[in-house]
């Protein structure tokens, strides 16, 4: 079993003598100034509504290393030292976050534009048509830049493994080793990679694929999405794609290709949820949302169209119609965090989830009853958790997802062993979670029936599929990801560079 101190040993033994440097977009801190006017003092500090953060952050606590993020607070300039550092967690400090900083043209082309207009909706494949406009992508690889710099003076010249995660930089990896070959560069795509028809599409592929093959590793969560990404390359460019190995070998440099699936740190989050604290946070959400004894059954994303949330709750509207025995007795409770706003298919995601939620409503009120609770805001980790242990049902009805640690969070919040989790087969989860209620979210009829057989499921078998779900969760735990990660890099480097590695690794 991984765990965090083997992790640290791993690390210890063979990356001693080498800077650990993690690249994100997202950061894992953000500081705001709170109140308004003269009050407008008072710095806060919290963490972002992002899975890839919440996942690497005890990774970054293990090795101690140092993490290249854009610096998004408005508060993030106020905190940092004069080379943009400031050491975090501000409780008790065991890593440090370098910021990158972006204007707002920046901001808008590379993380709005390119990114999210872009690389989002073509890689989600959700039916969201991608923008493809030239100026984003210029932007894009200004970025991209921006961030080679700041890691090549984090690694100041001295041997460095450098763990570069997600969509957002894509060309980073080439811009770094054509600065400095020694380098050990990693890559992990945190959402899918979608079938060559799809990507063909895409204006600039090959200078994408080049940057990307640069790297010594490169990850997804599943074996499919690098299948994928092989048969990309395999139409794309001049490349050895060797299916066998999962291998491509370009202009004499080897890419390996893996699955490692990401996903949360069991052992911190089993022992959070045992705690007196979610006791009295279970508490206070009952008096928040005027629960007495209904049955709750809950969902909890992002605003995003890919998360299948209008989907989710027209499942439920027409589970109501099916099982009048439970209206006045069901409350589904929806967070739903803002995010993106900025571009339009987000705000109006927010509209219709709004109204759609509104019309339900109105249609089964009855006495005081109201059949969904829409919280649309961000909500903290130790609070969620209490959510988790109250629902008698958890919904992740992604029209596709990398993997979805909402769905890992939920089982490994159920000390209690109780609970069902349904779960969208297009969610890279329901590989690992096989005892959840595995349903295909476009059809809302089966997630109706998936809700009528949670609510209905005899308790030995809740107990019998949440041990099980919990036992996986547990085994393949966050320090695993990143131990298996790093092992198949430490192999192919011992095997198949042999010169470089013992210089790199000796
Ligand atoms: C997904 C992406 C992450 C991203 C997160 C939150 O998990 O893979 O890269 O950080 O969504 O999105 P945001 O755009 O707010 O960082």
């Amino acid at each position: 079993m991984w765990s965090k101190t083997g992790l640290a040993d791993l690390i210890g033994a063979k990356l001693r003598d080498y800077r650990f440097i993690l690249v994100s977009n997202r950061e894992p801190y953000i500081h705001h100034y709170t109140g308004k006017g003269i009050k407008r003092r008072q710095i806060h500090c919290f963490q972002p509504a992002s899975g890839l953060t919440i996942a690497l952050e005890p990774l970054l606590r293990a090795c101690q290393g140092t993490w290249v993020a854009h610096g998004s607070g408005d508060a993030d300039r106020a905190v940092v030292d004069a080379h943009d550092r400031v050491a975090v967690p501000p409780e008790n400090p065991s890593f440090t976050l370098r910021r990158v900083w972006l204007d707002d043209q920046q901001e808008q082309r590379y993380y709005y534009g390119l990114s999210n207009q872009c690389l989002w909706p073509l890689c989600h494949i959700a039916f969201t048509r991608p923008v493809f406009n030239p100026e984003d992508w210029q932007s894009y690889r200004e970025v991209n830049a921006l961030f080679a710099r700041a890691v090549l003076e984090e690694a100041d010249g001295k041997p460095a493994f450098v763990f570069i995660q997600d969509y957002h930089f894509a060309l980073l990896p080439r811009l770094l080793k054509d600065a400095n070959p020694n380098l050990i560069v990693a890559q992990f795509w945190h959402i899918p990679w979608p079938n060559p028809e799809v990507f063909r599409g895409f204006p600039w592929k090959e200078e994408l694929l080049d940057g990307m093959l640069a790297n010594d590793l490169f990850g997804f969560h599943l074996r499919l999405h690098c299948q994928n990404f092989l048969e990309t390359i395999d139409r794309t460019m001049e490349a050895k794609v060797d299916y066998e190995r999962f291998e491509v070998r370009r202009g004499g440099k080897t890419t390996l290709v893996r699955p490692f699936p990401i996903s949360i740190d069991f052992a911190d989050h089993d022992a959070a949820a045992r705690t007196y604290k979610t006791k009295e946070e279970m508490y206070a959400w009952r008096k928040q949302l005027g629960l007495t004894d209904e049955l709750v059954g809950i969902g909890i994303d992002r605003l995003d169209y890919t998360k299948g949330i209008c989907e989710r709750l027209r499942a439920l509207d027409r589970f109501l119609t099916q099982n009048p025995e439970y209206q006045r007795r069901l409350v589904f409770v929806q967070v739903a965090v803002p995010t993106r706003s900025r571009i339009s298919q987000y705000s109006a995601l927010e509209q219709e989830v709004t109204e759609l939620a509104s019309s339900i409503n109105r249609k089964w009120a009855a006495r005081r009853w109201e059949p969904i609770i829409l919280l649309k805001q961000h909500v903290p980790q130790d609070r969620l958790m209490a959510l988790h242990r109250l629902a008698e049902f958890c919904i992740v009805s992604s029209l596709h997802d990398g993997m979805n640690l909402v769905a890992k969070e939920y089982v490994a919040s159920r000390v209690d062993e109780d609970g069902v989790l349904i779960l969208s087969d297009f969610a890279g989860a329901s590989r690992e979670l096989t005892d959840a209620l595995v349903v295909n979210p476009f059809n809302e009829e089966e997630t109706a029936q998936a809700i009528r057989q949670a609510l209905q499921m005899p308790e030995e078998e809740r107990r019998r599929r949440m041990r099980k779900m919990r036992a996986v969760v547990e085994e393949n735990n966050i320090y695993r990801w990143a131990g298996k990660l790093l092992s198949a890099l430490l192999k192919f480097e011992f095997t198949a560079h042999e010169q470089t590695t013992t210089a790199a690794f000796g």
